[in-house]
């Protein structure tokens, strides 16, 4: 079956999330954080996607910015930053304008020219990843981005994946689902979607039940899976 649908995660993937620490790392009188910020970039990073995965199992979910603060908390306090309140909200500030992956848009603009239907399917709450849609100007080219808020629980649950079915009315077979994270791709690769692992930090594999159907180390090549 043709693939009709490219479906993308967002943090990670279409949006590089370590730029927020390694930007207010290069603000002047930083000196503390331009030592540790790929450290606590990882942490808050870490701790941010540990903090959906035990909502969703004990069932108390909560929008993902907040699970974004109370990572940035931890990993604060891990670094002994916890209390530069001027940081914080520089932090959070930065999470709203992540850049884009430079491989990005001319991507998207490959699978539209296609007659590729494109969305991004995202942890991220829907006002978080409309800044980051906007700032990147990477919009023209989605026709839908959707947020986990409309089904309050966080992936890897399947129903999450089903938000693609019910917008675009296509069978999972006919899905290409494209994600940085190993776990995500295993869920989505046991959902039925074609996968593909951008594995842009060359890990392992994850030792989950389900593993990618394609490994790319960024998005550049995408469209040759897709097409
Ligand atoms: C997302 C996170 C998991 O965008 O990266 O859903």
């Amino acid at each position: 079956m043709p693939i009709t649908t490219c479906v993308f995660d967002a943090y990670g993937t279409l949006f590089d999330v370590t730029a927020a620490a390694r930007q207010a790392a290069e603000q002047p009188g930083r000196e503390k954080l331009a030592a540790s910020w790929q450290a606590l970039a990882a942490d808050w990073r870490a701790k941010q996607l540990q903090y959906t995965w035990l909502r969703a199992i004990t069932g108390e979910h909560t929008p993902f910015w907040n699970v974004t603060m109370d990572g940035l908390d931890w990993a604060m306090e891990k670094h002994g930053l916890e209390d530069d309140a001027e940081l914080r909200e520089i932090l959070l500030a930065l999470y709203w304008e992540l850049a884009a992956y430079p491989e990005v848009p001319a991507m998207l603009a490959k699978l539209k020219a296609a007659g590729k239907s494109c969305a991004i399917l995202s942890n991220g709450s829907p006002d978080m990843l409309e800044g980051a849609v906007a700032f990147s100007g990477i919009g023209t080219y989605l026709d839908a981005v959707l947020s986990v808020e409309d089904v309050g629980i966080f992936k890897p649950a399947s129903k999450v994946y089903g938000m693609v079915g019910a917008r675009f009315g296509c069978a999972p077979e006919e899905v290409l689902f494209v994600s940085s994270n190993g776990w995500d791709v295993a869920g989505a690769s046991g959902y039925g979607f074609r996968t593909v692992w951008a594995n842009r930090a060359g890990d392992p594999v994850d030792r989950l039940p389900h593993r990618p159907a394609h490994i790319l180390s960024d998005l550049t090549t995408l469209p040759e899976i897709a097409t």
